[in-house]
C-alpha cells in the first residue's frame, strides 16, 4: 500500500555518501519502498555494508567506491550503477561534510575554502549533472534530491566555507529544477539540521575533540525546539518524500529538517567562539570595538 503511494517500487535509486549517517537510512527507506539501490561512498566496505543490508530488505544492490572530490567520479560511478542495475531514476546526493575545516573565517586560506566547495557544492553539481544525463538518455522522468545544510541557510561561525558550500547547494538546486523540469525531472533539496552520524558522535564524544566542539552538540540539543538532535531516520524520511511522487507537484525547493533550530536565536557555533589566529596579537577575545561608529558612547 504505501510503496504504491510512493509510486518508488521497481525503480533504482543511486545514493552519495551511501555507507553510513543519513545517506545509508535513505539507502534502506528507499529499499522498504521497493527500489533496488545504488550505494556510493569513498570507504567501500561501508558501501558493501549498506548494500547488505538493502539485499536483506529484498531488493537488488551495488555497492560502489568513489571518492566524489575526483571530478571524474561522478560520470563513472553513474555508469557503473546504470551497468549493474540497469538504470536510475532517483538520485539522492548526501555526500558532503566540513572537510575538517573548523576555524575563523580571517584564517582560511585558499585550500582551506576549496576543500568543503569541492566535498558539497561540486560533487553535488557534477553528480547532478552526470545523474539527469543518464535519466534524459534512457528516456525516464526521475527525482533528483540534493543534501544541503541548515549551515547553508543562516550564519556558519567557524564554518564559512561549509556554508557558502551549502547555500550554493540549495540555490544550484533551483537551476537545476527550472533547466530540468522539460524532460520531467525534479530536483529538490533536502536541508538538515545537526544529526547524529559516525562522525558527528565521534566529535561529541572523542577526548581528541576541542571541549568547545563536544560543547556544540549539548548546546545544539537545548536550543532545539524538539528537544533533540535528528536521528538518520528522521532526514531520511524527508529525502524519501522528495524522492515520491507524494512531491510530484515540488521541485526547486529545500526542506528544513531541523528540529525547528533555524526559528530560534540560540543556535550555538561549531567550535564556539574561537579567536581567529589573524588578530589574535591585537585582541583578547573580549574586545569590542571602541572607533567613532561603534561604541562609543558620546
Ligand atoms: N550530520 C549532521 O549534523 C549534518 C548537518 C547538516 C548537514 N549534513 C549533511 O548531510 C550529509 C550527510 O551527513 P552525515 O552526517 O549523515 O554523513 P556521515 O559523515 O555519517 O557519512 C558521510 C559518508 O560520506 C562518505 N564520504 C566522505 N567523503 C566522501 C567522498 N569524497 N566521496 C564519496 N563519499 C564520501 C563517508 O565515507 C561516509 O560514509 C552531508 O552532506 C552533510 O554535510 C549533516
Amino acid at each position: 500500500m504505501i510503496a504504491d503511494l510512493l509510486g518508488l517500487a521497481g525503480r533504482t535509486a543511486l545514493v552519495t555518501g551511501g555507507g553510513n549517517g543519513i545517506a545509508r537510512a535513505t539507502c534502506l527507506q528507499l529499499a522498504e519502498a521497493g527500489c533496488d539501490v545504488a550505494v556510493v561512498d569513498l570507504d567501500l566496505a561501508a558501501a558493501e555494508g549498506t548494500a547488505a543490508e538493502v539485499r536483506a530488505l529484498g531488493r537488488r544492490a551495488v555497492a560502489i567506491a568513489r571518492d566524489l572530490t575526483d571530478r571524474a567520479a561522478p560520470r563513472s560511478m553513474v555508469a557503473e550503477a546504470v551497468d549493474a542495475l540497469g538504470s536510475i531514476s532517483v538520485a539522492v546526493n548526501v555526500c558532503g561534510g566540513t572537510a575538517g575545516v573548523n576555524k575563523p573565517f580571517l584564517d582560511l586560506d585558499v585550500a582551506d575554502w576549496q576543500r568543503p566547495m569541492d566535498l558539497n557544492l561540486v560533487s553535488t553539481f557534477l553528480s547532478c549533472q552526470a545523474e539527469a544525463i543518464a535519466m534524459v538518455q534512457a528516456g525516464l522522468a526521475g527525482a533528483i534530491v540534493n543534501v544541503g545544510s541548515s549551515s547553508g541557510m543562516t550564519a556558519a561561525p567557524n564554518l564559512a566555507a561549509y556554508g557558502a558550500a551549502n547555500a550554493g547547494i540549495i540555490h544550484f538546486t533551483k537551476t537545476a529544477a527550472v533547466e530540468l523540469a522539460p524532460y520531467g525531472i525534479r530536483v529538490n533539496c533536502l536541508v538538515p539540521g545537526t544529526h547524529w552520524s559516525k562522525k558527528t558522535r565521534e566529535h561529541a564524544t572523542s577526548p581528541d575533540s576541542p571541549p568547545q566542539v563536544r560543547q556544540f552538540f549539548a548546546d545544539a540539543a537545548t536550543a532545539t525546539p524538539l528537544g533533540r538532535l535528528g536521528e538518520p531516520a528522521d532526514s531520511a524520511g524527508v529525502a524519501l518524500f522528495l524522492a515520491s511522487q507524494l512531491s510530484a507537484y515540488l521541485t526547486g525547493h529545500s526542506v528544513v529538517s531541523d528540529g525547528g533550530i533555524l526559528h530560534t536565536t540560540a543556535r550555538p557555533a561549531f567550535g564556539g567562539q574561537q579567536v581567529p589566529e589573524a588578530i589574535r596579537s591585537w585582541v583578547d577575545g573580549s574586545a569590542r570595538p571602541t572607533g567613532p561608529h561603534e561604541g562609543t558612547s558620546a
